[in-house]
Protein backbone atom coordinates (compact mmCIF):
# COMPACT_ATOMS: atom_id res chain seq x y z
CA UNK A 1 0.00 0.00 0.00
CA UNK A 2 1.40 3.44 -1.18
CA UNK A 3 0.51 6.53 1.28
CA UNK A 4 1.26 9.41 -1.18
CA UNK A 5 2.95 12.67 0.45
CA UNK A 6 1.03 13.32 3.27
CA UNK A 7 3.73 13.68 5.90
CA UNK A 8 2.47 10.81 6.87
CA UNK A 9 5.08 7.54 5.74
CA UNK A 10 5.84 4.39 6.77
CA UNK A 11 9.57 4.28 8.06
CA UNK A 12 11.26 3.02 11.02
CA UNK A 13 12.50 -0.66 11.36
CA UNK A 14 11.65 -2.73 8.08
CA UNK A 15 9.73 0.50 7.25
CA UNK A 16 6.43 -1.14 9.57
CA UNK A 17 6.20 2.33 11.43
CA UNK A 18 3.92 4.94 10.71
CA UNK A 19 5.27 8.28 11.43
CA UNK A 20 4.34 11.96 11.40
CA UNK A 21 6.99 13.93 10.17
CA UNK A 22 9.89 12.44 12.03
CA UNK A 23 7.60 11.19 14.83
CA UNK A 24 5.92 7.60 15.37
CA UNK A 25 3.00 7.91 15.47
CA UNK A 26 2.80 4.95 18.33
CA UNK A 27 4.46 7.46 20.85
CA UNK A 28 1.93 10.27 20.08
CA UNK A 29 -0.72 7.53 20.75
CA UNK A 30 1.26 6.33 24.48
CA UNK A 31 2.35 9.92 24.72
CA UNK A 32 -1.52 11.70 24.55
CA UNK A 33 -3.92 8.65 24.48
CA UNK A 34 -6.50 7.83 22.16
CA UNK A 35 -8.75 9.53 20.18
CA UNK A 36 -6.10 11.80 19.20
CA UNK A 37 -5.61 14.61 15.77
CA UNK A 38 -2.14 14.93 14.88
CA UNK A 39 -1.29 17.24 12.45
CA UNK A 40 2.19 18.02 10.53
CA UNK A 41 2.88 21.87 10.57
CA UNK A 42 5.33 20.97 7.59
CA UNK A 43 2.75 19.98 5.38
CA UNK A 44 0.60 23.09 6.19
CA UNK A 45 3.37 25.32 5.02
CA UNK A 46 3.80 23.15 2.08
CA UNK A 47 0.13 23.74 1.17
CA UNK A 48 0.89 27.23 1.08
CA UNK A 49 3.94 27.41 -0.69
CA UNK A 50 2.26 25.71 -3.52
CA UNK A 51 -0.85 28.24 -3.01
CA UNK A 52 2.00 30.57 -3.61
CA UNK A 53 4.30 29.18 -6.66
CA UNK A 54 0.84 29.12 -8.29
CA UNK A 55 -0.28 32.40 -7.97
CA UNK A 56 3.09 34.14 -8.34
CA UNK A 57 2.72 37.11 -10.17
CA UNK A 58 -0.95 37.53 -9.18
CA UNK A 59 -1.89 40.00 -6.25
CA UNK A 60 -3.61 37.28 -3.99
CA UNK A 61 -4.36 36.79 -0.39
CA UNK A 62 -5.04 33.52 0.78
CA UNK A 63 -7.78 33.52 3.26
CA UNK A 64 -7.77 30.21 5.14
CA UNK A 65 -11.50 28.93 5.87
CA UNK A 66 -11.51 28.70 9.63
CA UNK A 67 -14.55 26.10 9.24
CA UNK A 68 -12.35 23.45 7.81
CA UNK A 69 -10.18 23.48 11.34
CA UNK A 70 -9.85 26.07 13.75
CA UNK A 71 -7.75 25.58 16.23
CA UNK A 72 -5.47 28.08 17.57
CA UNK A 73 -2.17 26.78 16.49
CA UNK A 74 -3.30 25.89 13.10
CA UNK A 75 -4.37 29.66 12.99
CA UNK A 76 -1.60 31.05 14.45
CA UNK A 77 0.65 28.73 12.30
CA UNK A 78 -0.90 30.16 8.60
CA UNK A 79 -1.14 33.74 9.94
CA UNK A 80 2.40 33.46 10.09
CA UNK A 81 3.08 32.25 6.88
CA UNK A 82 0.96 35.68 5.95
CA UNK A 83 -2.09 33.88 5.42
CA UNK A 84 -5.84 36.25 5.95
CA UNK A 85 -8.89 34.03 7.20
CA UNK A 86 -12.52 33.47 5.90
CA UNK A 87 -14.22 33.66 8.89
CA UNK A 88 -18.14 32.78 9.27
CA UNK A 89 -19.41 33.99 13.05
CA UNK A 90 -18.27 35.89 15.53
CA UNK A 91 -16.80 32.70 17.48
CA UNK A 92 -14.70 32.45 14.58
CA UNK A 93 -13.73 36.26 14.52
CA UNK A 94 -12.34 35.89 17.89
CA UNK A 95 -10.32 32.71 16.92
CA UNK A 96 -8.50 35.09 14.65
CA UNK A 97 -8.14 37.52 16.99
CA UNK A 98 -6.80 35.24 19.59
CA UNK A 99 -4.21 33.40 16.96
CA UNK A 100 -2.64 36.84 15.89
CA UNK A 101 -4.39 40.08 16.03
CA UNK A 102 -2.62 41.45 12.78
CA UNK A 103 -4.34 39.05 10.67
CA UNK A 104 -7.79 40.67 11.85
CA UNK A 105 -7.23 42.59 9.24
CA UNK A 106 -6.98 40.03 6.84
CA UNK A 107 -10.24 38.03 6.99
CA UNK A 108 -13.37 38.45 5.32
CA UNK A 109 -16.50 37.55 6.82
CA UNK A 110 -18.92 35.00 4.73
CA UNK A 111 -22.20 33.64 5.87
CA UNK A 112 -25.75 34.09 5.02
CA UNK A 113 -26.88 35.00 8.31
CA UNK A 114 -24.55 37.25 10.13
CA UNK A 115 -26.01 38.69 13.68
CA UNK A 116 -25.47 42.07 14.27
CA UNK A 117 -23.55 41.70 17.40
CA UNK A 118 -21.33 39.95 15.20
CA UNK A 119 -21.23 42.65 12.77
CA UNK A 120 -20.16 44.94 15.05
CA UNK A 121 -17.13 42.92 16.56
CA UNK A 122 -16.26 42.43 13.02
CA UNK A 123 -16.55 46.12 11.96
CA UNK A 124 -14.55 47.02 15.59
CA UNK A 125 -11.64 44.50 14.07
CA UNK A 126 -11.47 46.25 11.06
CA UNK A 127 -12.04 43.50 8.60
CA UNK A 128 -10.94 43.11 5.26
CA UNK A 129 -14.68 42.92 3.51
CA UNK A 130 -18.23 41.48 4.47
CA UNK A 131 -19.01 39.35 2.26
CA UNK A 132 -23.00 39.90 2.11
CA UNK A 133 -25.19 37.42 1.22
CA UNK A 134 -28.54 39.36 0.91
CA UNK A 135 -30.24 43.08 0.31
CA UNK A 136 -31.80 42.70 4.11
CA UNK A 137 -28.23 42.17 5.19
CA UNK A 138 -26.91 44.54 2.87
CA UNK A 139 -29.72 46.97 5.19
CA UNK A 140 -28.59 45.68 8.56
CA UNK A 141 -24.62 46.20 7.94
CA UNK A 142 -25.43 49.45 6.98
CA UNK A 143 -28.06 50.45 9.63
CA UNK A 144 -25.07 48.77 12.01
CA UNK A 145 -21.72 50.64 9.93
CA UNK A 146 -23.64 53.77 10.84
CA UNK A 147 -23.87 53.44 14.18
CA UNK A 148 -20.78 53.23 14.76
CA UNK A 149 -19.66 55.71 12.65
CA UNK A 150 -17.86 53.51 10.36
CA UNK A 151 -17.65 52.45 6.76
CA UNK A 152 -18.33 48.69 6.02
CA UNK A 153 -16.42 47.37 2.73
CA UNK A 154 -18.73 45.22 1.16
CA UNK A 155 -18.29 42.24 -1.39
CA UNK A 156 -21.47 40.81 -3.04
CA UNK A 157 -21.31 36.81 -2.51
CA UNK A 158 -22.70 36.19 -6.11
CA UNK A 159 -24.63 32.58 -6.80
CA UNK A 160 -23.66 32.11 -10.01
CA UNK A 161 -25.78 29.35 -10.91
CA UNK A 162 -23.13 26.84 -11.91
CA UNK A 163 -22.94 23.16 -11.12
CA UNK A 164 -20.26 21.50 -9.01
CA UNK A 165 -19.99 18.11 -8.89
CA UNK A 166 -19.64 17.01 -5.61
CA UNK A 167 -21.83 15.61 -2.31
CA UNK A 168 -24.93 17.23 -2.95
CA UNK A 169 -24.54 18.69 0.77
CA UNK A 170 -21.59 20.64 0.20
CA UNK A 171 -22.56 22.03 -3.44
CA UNK A 172 -23.60 25.49 -3.14
CA UNK A 173 -23.49 27.15 -6.55
CA UNK A 174 -26.84 26.73 -7.70
CA UNK A 175 -30.14 28.63 -7.07
CA UNK A 176 -31.20 25.97 -5.16
CA UNK A 177 -28.91 26.84 -2.79
CA UNK A 178 -29.89 29.06 -0.09
CA UNK A 179 -25.95 30.89 -0.63
CA UNK A 180 -25.31 34.25 -2.31
CA UNK A 181 -27.28 36.99 -4.56
CA UNK A 182 -28.84 36.09 -7.91
CA UNK A 183 -26.22 37.75 -10.68
CA UNK A 184 -29.41 39.80 -11.70
CA UNK A 185 -30.17 41.25 -8.42
CA UNK A 186 -26.33 42.04 -7.87
CA UNK A 187 -25.66 44.88 -9.95
CA UNK A 188 -29.21 47.04 -8.06
CA UNK A 189 -27.44 46.25 -4.36
CA UNK A 190 -24.17 47.53 -6.00
CA UNK A 191 -25.72 50.92 -7.10
CA UNK A 192 -27.55 50.93 -3.52
CA UNK A 193 -24.29 50.38 -1.43
CA UNK A 194 -22.50 52.67 -3.65
CA UNK A 195 -24.90 55.26 -2.65
CA UNK A 196 -24.72 54.91 0.94
CA UNK A 197 -22.11 56.79 3.27
CA UNK A 198 -21.63 53.75 5.38
CA UNK A 199 -20.99 51.32 2.91
CA UNK A 200 -18.31 50.66 0.62
CA UNK A 201 -18.53 48.47 -2.60
CA UNK A 202 -14.82 46.91 -2.43
CA UNK A 203 -15.28 43.19 -3.87
CA UNK A 204 -17.33 40.17 -5.41
CA UNK A 205 -17.24 36.75 -4.15
CA UNK A 206 -18.18 33.58 -5.60
CA UNK A 207 -17.92 30.32 -3.93
CA UNK A 208 -19.64 27.06 -5.95
CA UNK A 209 -18.79 24.18 -3.30
CA UNK A 210 -16.34 21.83 -1.47
CA UNK A 211 -14.42 18.80 -2.75
CA UNK A 212 -14.51 20.35 -6.37
CA UNK A 213 -11.60 18.14 -7.97
CA UNK A 214 -12.16 19.84 -11.38
CA UNK A 215 -11.32 23.25 -12.30
CA UNK A 216 -13.40 23.49 -14.46
CA UNK A 217 -16.90 24.99 -12.99
CA UNK A 218 -14.25 27.35 -10.79
CA UNK A 219 -13.72 29.04 -14.78
CA UNK A 220 -17.67 29.25 -15.54
CA UNK A 221 -18.40 30.96 -12.22
CA UNK A 222 -15.19 33.22 -12.69
CA UNK A 223 -16.45 34.13 -15.58
CA UNK A 224 -19.73 35.55 -14.67
CA UNK A 225 -18.36 37.48 -12.18
CA UNK A 226 -15.84 39.15 -14.51
CA UNK A 227 -18.62 40.12 -16.83
CA UNK A 228 -20.19 41.84 -13.99
CA UNK A 229 -16.86 43.01 -12.47
CA UNK A 230 -16.63 45.03 -16.01
CA UNK A 231 -20.18 46.09 -16.22
CA UNK A 232 -19.90 48.01 -12.83
CA UNK A 233 -16.89 49.32 -13.80
CA UNK A 234 -18.45 51.24 -16.44
CA UNK A 235 -21.07 52.54 -14.13
CA UNK A 236 -17.93 53.86 -11.96
CA UNK A 237 -18.39 50.92 -8.91
CA UNK A 238 -14.53 50.07 -9.09
CA UNK A 239 -13.86 46.70 -7.15
CA UNK A 240 -10.69 45.80 -5.86
CA UNK A 241 -11.06 42.29 -4.64
CA UNK A 242 -12.36 39.01 -6.72
CA UNK A 243 -12.62 36.96 -4.06
CA UNK A 244 -12.61 33.09 -5.76
CA UNK A 245 -13.87 31.62 -2.47
CA UNK A 246 -12.79 27.75 -1.70
CA UNK A 247 -13.43 24.55 -2.35
CA UNK A 248 -10.92 22.58 -3.86
CA UNK A 249 -10.94 19.01 -3.22
CA UNK A 250 -8.35 17.05 -2.72
CA UNK A 251 -8.42 12.39 -3.29
CA UNK A 252 -9.06 10.56 -0.15
CA UNK A 253 -8.00 7.85 -1.67
CA UNK A 254 -4.47 6.45 -1.41
CA UNK A 255 -4.75 3.46 -3.87
CA UNK A 256 -5.44 6.49 -6.46
CA UNK A 257 -2.44 9.02 -7.99
CA UNK A 258 -2.93 12.10 -6.76
CA UNK A 259 -0.64 14.96 -6.85
CA UNK A 260 -1.97 18.17 -5.31
CA UNK A 261 0.84 20.14 -6.89
CA UNK A 262 -1.10 19.80 -10.42
CA UNK A 263 -4.02 19.85 -9.88
CA UNK A 264 -3.59 23.51 -7.88
CA UNK A 265 -1.62 24.39 -11.13
CA UNK A 266 -4.80 23.38 -13.46
CA UNK A 267 -6.92 25.42 -10.78
CA UNK A 268 -4.43 28.45 -10.96
CA UNK A 269 -4.33 28.56 -14.48
CA UNK A 270 -8.24 28.63 -15.09
CA UNK A 271 -8.57 30.93 -12.11
CA UNK A 272 -5.44 33.53 -13.65
CA UNK A 273 -7.29 33.16 -17.48
CA UNK A 274 -10.61 34.46 -15.86
CA UNK A 275 -8.35 37.39 -13.96
CA UNK A 276 -6.35 38.66 -17.55
CA UNK A 277 -6.61 42.28 -17.23
CA UNK A 278 -7.91 42.64 -14.17
CA UNK A 279 -6.24 45.14 -12.03
CA UNK A 280 -7.48 44.42 -8.26
CA UNK A 281 -6.41 41.40 -5.80
CA UNK A 282 -7.28 37.94 -6.19
CA UNK A 283 -8.79 36.47 -2.59
CA UNK A 284 -8.78 32.33 -2.31
CA UNK A 285 -10.52 30.83 0.35
CA UNK A 286 -9.07 27.09 0.66
CA UNK A 287 -9.78 24.95 3.64
CA UNK A 288 -9.85 21.69 3.27
CA UNK A 289 -6.88 21.47 0.20
CA UNK A 290 -5.17 23.37 2.77
CA UNK A 291 -5.49 21.04 6.18
CA UNK A 292 -7.24 17.78 5.14
CA UNK A 293 -3.87 15.80 4.47
CA UNK A 294 -1.85 17.66 7.46
CA UNK A 295 -4.30 15.39 9.50
CA UNK A 296 -5.22 11.85 10.99
CA UNK A 297 -7.39 11.11 13.56
CA UNK A 298 -5.50 8.08 15.94
CA UNK A 299 -7.95 5.29 17.08
CA UNK A 300 -7.33 2.34 19.14
CA UNK A 301 -8.88 -1.07 18.71
CA UNK A 302 -11.08 -1.87 21.24
CA UNK A 303 -12.69 -5.21 20.13
CA UNK A 304 -13.24 -7.40 17.13
CA UNK A 305 -16.40 -8.89 16.90
CA UNK A 306 -18.38 -11.49 14.47
CA UNK A 307 -21.72 -11.11 13.63
CA UNK A 308 -22.29 -14.04 11.15
CA UNK A 309 -20.75 -13.37 8.38
CA UNK A 310 -19.80 -9.91 9.40
CA UNK A 311 -16.88 -8.74 11.04
CA UNK A 312 -16.74 -5.60 13.16
CA UNK A 313 -13.70 -3.54 14.32
CA UNK A 314 -14.94 -1.54 17.54
CA UNK A 315 -12.41 1.54 17.90
CA UNK A 316 -12.70 4.08 20.53
CA UNK A 317 -13.08 7.18 18.04
CA UNK A 318 -16.53 7.41 16.97
CA UNK A 319 -18.68 9.31 15.22
CA UNK A 320 -18.75 12.43 17.02
CA UNK A 321 -15.02 12.71 16.63
CA UNK A 322 -15.20 12.90 12.76
CA UNK A 323 -18.69 12.70 11.08
CA UNK A 324 -17.85 12.59 7.55
CA UNK A 325 -18.43 8.94 6.73
CA UNK A 326 -21.84 9.08 8.58
CA UNK A 327 -22.93 12.54 7.03
CA UNK A 328 -21.77 12.37 3.49
CA UNK A 329 -20.60 8.51 2.68
CA UNK A 330 -17.47 10.06 2.72
CA UNK A 331 -13.91 7.50 2.07
CA UNK A 332 -11.03 7.78 4.78
CA UNK A 333 -8.40 5.58 4.58
CA UNK A 334 -7.37 4.01 7.43
CA UNK A 335 -4.24 2.34 7.81
CA UNK A 336 -2.50 0.41 10.94
CA UNK A 337 0.37 2.15 13.01
CA UNK A 338 2.66 -0.75 12.54
CA UNK A 339 2.21 -2.84 9.39
CA UNK A 340 3.23 -6.57 10.02
CA UNK A 341 5.26 -8.91 7.91
CA UNK A 342 2.57 -11.11 7.06
CA UNK A 343 -0.51 -8.76 7.20
CA UNK A 344 -3.58 -11.32 6.05
CA UNK A 345 -6.19 -8.87 4.45
CA UNK A 346 -9.64 -9.18 5.62
CA UNK A 347 -12.90 -7.61 5.13
CA UNK A 348 -14.62 -5.83 7.98
CA UNK A 349 -16.57 -2.90 9.10
CA UNK A 350 -14.75 -0.01 11.09
CA UNK A 351 -16.82 1.57 13.66
CA UNK A 352 -17.09 3.41 17.06
CA UNK A 353 -18.63 2.90 20.21
CA UNK A 354 -21.64 5.57 19.39
CA UNK A 355 -25.24 3.93 19.73
CA UNK A 356 -26.36 4.32 15.98
CA UNK A 357 -25.78 1.98 13.15
CA UNK A 358 -24.47 5.38 10.99
CA UNK A 359 -21.50 4.74 13.65
CA UNK A 360 -19.13 3.86 11.13
CA UNK A 361 -15.40 4.72 9.76
CA UNK A 362 -15.50 1.99 7.10
CA UNK A 363 -17.96 -0.94 5.21
CA UNK A 364 -16.40 -4.00 3.92
CA UNK A 365 -13.32 -2.71 3.69
CA UNK A 366 -10.36 -4.89 2.90
CA UNK A 367 -7.94 -4.25 5.74
CA UNK A 368 -4.75 -5.87 7.18
CA UNK A 369 -6.27 -8.03 10.09
CA UNK A 370 -6.45 -6.02 13.23
CA UNK A 371 -6.95 -7.27 17.31
CA UNK A 372 -7.71 -5.54 20.37
CA UNK A 373 -5.21 -3.12 21.26
CA UNK A 374 -3.80 -2.16 17.79
CA UNK A 375 -3.69 1.53 16.60
CA UNK A 376 -5.01 2.72 13.35
CA UNK A 377 -4.49 5.99 11.64
CA UNK A 378 -7.74 7.53 10.27
CA UNK A 379 -5.96 9.64 7.14
CA UNK A 380 -6.94 12.96 5.24
CA UNK A 381 -8.58 13.92 8.21
CA UNK A 382 -7.01 17.34 9.15
CA UNK A 383 -10.25 19.37 7.42
CA UNK A 384 -13.93 19.23 9.41
CA UNK A 385 -12.89 16.58 11.73
CA UNK A 386 -12.39 17.56 14.79
CA UNK A 387 -14.10 21.43 13.72
CA UNK A 388 -17.35 19.31 12.90
CA UNK A 389 -16.36 16.84 16.29
CA UNK A 390 -19.49 17.03 18.71
CA UNK A 391 -19.93 15.45 22.45
CA UNK A 392 -22.79 13.51 21.22
CA UNK A 393 -23.07 10.45 24.06
CA UNK A 394 -21.54 12.46 26.47
CA UNK A 395 -17.98 11.50 24.96
CA UNK A 396 -15.10 14.25 25.78
CA UNK A 397 -13.54 14.80 22.14
CA UNK A 398 -10.12 13.96 21.25
CA UNK A 399 -6.41 15.89 21.91
CA UNK A 400 -4.83 17.60 19.31
CA UNK A 401 -1.47 17.67 18.35
CA UNK A 402 1.00 19.40 16.07
CA UNK A 403 4.06 17.59 14.72
CA UNK A 404 6.88 20.05 13.48
CA UNK A 405 9.94 18.07 12.47
CA UNK A 406 11.16 15.56 15.15
CA UNK A 407 9.09 18.29 18.22
CA UNK A 408 4.96 17.38 18.73
CA UNK A 409 3.07 19.88 21.01
CA UNK A 410 -0.31 19.21 22.33
CA UNK A 411 -2.41 22.20 20.83
CA UNK A 412 -5.70 21.25 22.26
CA UNK A 413 -6.15 19.09 25.78
CA UNK A 414 -8.56 16.22 25.51
CA UNK A 415 -11.50 17.45 27.31
CA UNK A 416 -12.68 16.02 30.39
CA UNK A 417 -16.12 15.42 32.08
CA UNK A 418 -15.93 18.77 34.08
CA UNK A 419 -15.67 20.46 30.53
CA UNK A 420 -19.02 18.61 29.29
CA UNK A 421 -20.87 18.89 32.46
CA UNK A 422 -20.03 22.65 33.97
CA UNK A 423 -22.79 24.45 32.20
CA UNK A 424 -25.56 22.08 32.94
CA UNK A 425 -27.03 22.87 36.35
CA UNK A 426 -29.97 20.43 38.52
CA UNK A 427 -33.47 21.93 38.58
N1 LIG B 1 -15.63 29.65 1.48
C1 LIG B 1 -16.94 29.46 1.75
C2 LIG B 1 -17.87 30.58 1.57
C3 LIG B 1 -17.37 28.20 2.19
O1 LIG B 1 -18.66 28.01 2.44
C4 LIG B 1 -16.45 27.14 2.35
C5 LIG B 1 -16.86 25.83 2.82
C6 LIG B 1 -15.09 27.40 2.07
C7 LIG B 1 -14.72 28.67 1.63
C8 LIG B 1 -14.03 26.36 2.20
O2 LIG B 1 -14.26 25.29 1.34
P1 LIG B 1 -13.15 24.14 1.11
O3 LIG B 1 -11.98 24.80 0.43
O4 LIG B 1 -12.79 23.58 2.44
O5 LIG B 1 -13.83 23.16 0.25
N2 LIG B 1 -18.08 19.69 5.98
C9 LIG B 1 -17.95 19.41 4.58
C10 LIG B 1 -17.46 20.61 3.79
C11 LIG B 1 -18.32 21.85 4.00
C12 LIG B 1 -17.81 23.06 3.27
C13 LIG B 1 -18.53 24.29 3.71
N3 LIG B 1 -18.07 25.51 3.12
C14 LIG B 1 -17.02 18.21 4.40
O6 LIG B 1 -16.53 17.68 5.40
O7 LIG B 1 -16.80 17.77 3.29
Amino acid sequence: MRIPARNFQYGGKNGAELACEKVPLSRLAQTYGTPLYVYSAGAIRERMRMFAAAFQGVRHTVCYSVKANSNLSILQLLAGLGAGFDIVSGGELERVRRSDKKALKRVVFSGVGKAAAEMDAALAAGILVFNVESAAELDLLEARARAAHKVAPVALRVNPDVFAETHPYISTGLHAHKFGVPMSEARALYRLASRSKHLLPTGISVHIGSQIQNAEPFGQALRRVRELVTDLAAENIALRYIDAGGGLGISYRIEEPFDPQALLAQYARVVRAELEGFDGELLLEPGRFVIAQAGALLAQVLYVKRNGSKTFVVTDAAMNDLIRPALYQAHHAIVPLRRRAKDQATVVDVVGPVCESGDFFARDRSMPELTAGDTVAILDAGAYGMAQSSNYNTRTRPAEVLVDGGKHKLIRRRETLRDLLGPEMLR
